[in-house]
């Protein structure tokens, strides 16, 4: 049978700044890769405050806003395009509930976050915000194509 590869999808999924001085780089790479997914793009980068607030714009009126960029200013993010089945659903399962006191055990947030000021990564919340994510924090030729070895025995 082909691969079933028609609900295949990519999604962004950024390691905020506690993450990556946290050492949690690895730890959260290992769950994408094991639950099945497929590293396209990775880069570790200290962004402007002005992409920080592009990247942020639906959130621009919110109280937390300013805080939330501050916070992403506040050293390197490691960025990320994962790609398989339903991504961008699934790699919000992945990372637990945005506030962290109601992120499930076995998340990412729910194994290593208390604060939603430090909820540690960000994902996608949907297909088209995913696309634009990727738009904005990825150059065309930074997206890689290749055929990973376990491709055909997990789809
Ligand atoms: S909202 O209000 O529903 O739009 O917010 P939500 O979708 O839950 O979260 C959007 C992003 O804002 C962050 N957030 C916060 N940061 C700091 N303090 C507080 N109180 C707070 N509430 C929400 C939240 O982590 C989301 O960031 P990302 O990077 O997308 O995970």
């Amino acid at each position: 049978e082909e691969a079933s590869n028609m609900s295949s999808e990519q999604t962004f999924i950024a390691i905020k700044p506690d993450g990556v001085q946290r050492g949690l780089v690895g730890p959260i790479i290992t769950r994408f890769e094991q639950r099945g997914y497929k590293l396209v793009a990775m880069k570790l980068v200290s962004p402007s405050k002005e992409h920080l607030e592009k990247h942020y714009e639906d959130l621009a009126d919110k109280p937390f806003y300013k805080g939330l960029v501050t916070y992403m200013l506040s050293g390197p993010i490691c960025a990320m395009v994962w790609e398989g089945r339903e991504a961008v659903k699934t790699g919000r399962t992945l990372l637990g509930a945005t506030n962290p006191m109601a992120s499930a055990p076995g998340t990412i947030r729910g194994d290593y976050a208390i604060d939603v000021g430090r909820n540690v990564c960000h994902g996608s919340d949907a297909v088209e915000s995913a696309k634009k994510e990727i738009d904005l924090w990825f150059k065309k030729e930074e997206l890689m194509s290749y055929k990973p070895a376990n491709f055909d025995w997990i789809y």
